[in-house]
């Protein structure tokens, strides 16, 4: 009823974070225990700046989504520019130079064979697109599938559709009754792998294709790719997977050889193959998207995140011919009928334009291999710790899996406290980083320099002695 919430009297002497307490809710976030928030003022470079005037390093990229450093001169001139020419129009039956453009530029560099770019507005739709791309690309030739495969671990994004698709977990247990099924295939988690093999000694046996390690029990074996496929064969519309590293499942690597494994199975089932590269693409993993390390090309790519350099939202799903022509029909219900209000948003595109020339000016995925290097040796240190599981290193993105009992494995999982505990240590050190409960990583700006990748891989080491002792 109108009137029974409090009139809001803005108090302009009281703090940024006072103002937020007293309306905001935020995402991921337990606003009864969460420890007062952060009040950014400025970004500039790897540096963000707090309203108390701290300086903190941007570890994880504003939730994995720059790639240039906050407030760079080059896209916040292509920003000014196309706002001044044009901000936003419909994108059902109107076009404009930077939507087409962005699509001329991302097919450039995109994988060959893909070739249709539909636009939406974040990497959940990106995913949700490109499921409900799969699902009618099927239906629209008479052909109805209802089963999509994704893997253990994986982390699709917070729609109904890309929760369905993602591990069944904390994230996703209270909204279980409105998602659809779907079938689960193991990933090549190495550290904890499915089929209890060595990976320096594995031939990726977790896909499922090259016979039953002694001793794997049948209810994993039956997890795997190629048995899911068999189990549903006919009625398989997608495997969906996010390729070369799992991002909020839990930061897991991949061996290239599993990707590549992962296209041929979905070959030899006749599936489409869909990835998901909303966190991935634009070389976070040493290459332009992670799907180069196998060399295979998907029939479906979703991308969003650092397309615009991290500046706007902005779902970008890209299809083969081959889907998009099973959409061409006189009879119009077989249109794709999915839009948003922002689709192909100008000022979006103008930034993934900018953004795509960055990379290409500056040498960007090179540097990503360099922060690898730099990575890899500053968290070698760890290894002998005794709390410290696995490392992973690939591309931008370190890695370090905390475990309670290095004989065991055994680790807390997202809820672990250590989380918190270390978010608070890092802030300390002036350090912006969110665990994911007991796996910590970093995943800087890719203007970071090797000093301060140096810095920052030290503020991690002690701040893991601090909080979980040596
Ligand atoms: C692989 C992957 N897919 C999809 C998403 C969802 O993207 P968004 O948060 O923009 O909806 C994420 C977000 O972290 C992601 O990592």
């Amino acid at each position: 009823m109108m009137g029974d919430a409090p009139k809001v009297r803005p108090d302009p002497d009281a703090t940024l974070a006072a103002r937020d307490g007293a309306h905001l809710w935020h995402p991921y976030t337990q606003m009864l225990t969460r420890p007062a928030p952060i009040p950014i003022v400025r970004g500039e470079g790897v540096y963000l700046y707090t309203e108390d005037g701290r300086r903190l390093v941007d570890g994880t990229s504003s939730w994995w989504v720059n790639i240039h450093g906050h407030s760079h001169p080059v896209l916040n001139a292509a920003l000014a520019a196309q706002a001044q020419q044009l901000e936003h129009v419909i994108f059902a039956n109107c076009t404009h130079e930077p939507g087409v453009e962005l699509a001329e530029r991302l097919l450039e560099v995109l994988p060959s064979g893909l070739s249709r770019v539909f636009y939406s507005d974040n990497g959940s739709t990106a995913v949700e697109v490109a499921l409900k791309m799969a699902s009618q690309f099927w239906s629209n030739q008479g052909r109805e599938r209802r089963t999509f495969i994704t893997l253990h671990h994986a982390y699709h994004g917070d729609t109904v559709g890309a929760m369905s698709a993602s591990e069944a977990s904390l994230f996703t247990r209270p909204f279980t009754a409105m998602m659809f099924d779907v079938a689960r295939a193991h990933p090549p988690y190495c550290y904890r792998c499915p089929v209890g093999l060595e990976r320096s000694t594995c031939r990726v046996e977790c896909l499922g294709d090259r016979g039953r390690p002694a001793g794997v029990p049948d209810g994993q074996w039956q997890q795997t790719l190629a048995i899911q496929l068999e189990r549903h064969a006919g009625d398989v519309a997608a495997v969906l997977v996010e390729p070369m590293l799992q991002g909020a499942g839990g930061m897991i690597v991949w061996p290239a050889d599993f990707l590549a494994g992962v296209r041929r199975l979905c070959d030899e089932h006749g599936v489409l193959m869909i990835a998901d590269e909303v966190l991935t693409g634009f070389g976070r993993t040493g290459r332009m998207f992670a799907c180069e390390h196998a060399t295979v090309t998907p029939d479906i790519i979703c991308l969003s995140k650092a397309v615009t350099g991290g500046y706007m939202p902005l779902g970008v799903t890209v299809a083969t011919e081959r889907i998009y022509e099973a959409f061409l029909s006189g009879d119009r219900s077989r249109t794709f009928f999915h839009g948003h209000s922002f689709t192909g948003n100008p000022l979006a595109c103008a930034l993934g334009i900018a953004s795509l020339g960055l990379l290409r000016d500056s040498n960007a995925i090179a540097k990503v291999r360099q922060i690898e290097r730099w990575l890899a040796s500053g968290l070698a240190p760890l290894a002998s710790h005794s709390s410290v599981g696995d490392i992973r290193v690939l591309g931008g993105v370190g890695i370090v899996e905390l475990v309670s009992d290095k004989a065991t494995r055994a680790a807390g999982g997202y809820l672990d406290d250590v989380g918190p505990r270390l978010t608070q240590a890092f802030l300390d050190r002036s350090l912006l980083i969110r665990p994911l409960g007991n796996v910590v990583y970093a995943m800087p700006p890719y203007v970071i320099t090797e000093d301060e990748t140096a810095w920052m891989t030290a503020q991690m080491r002690d701040a893991i002695v601090q909080v979980v002792g040596t």
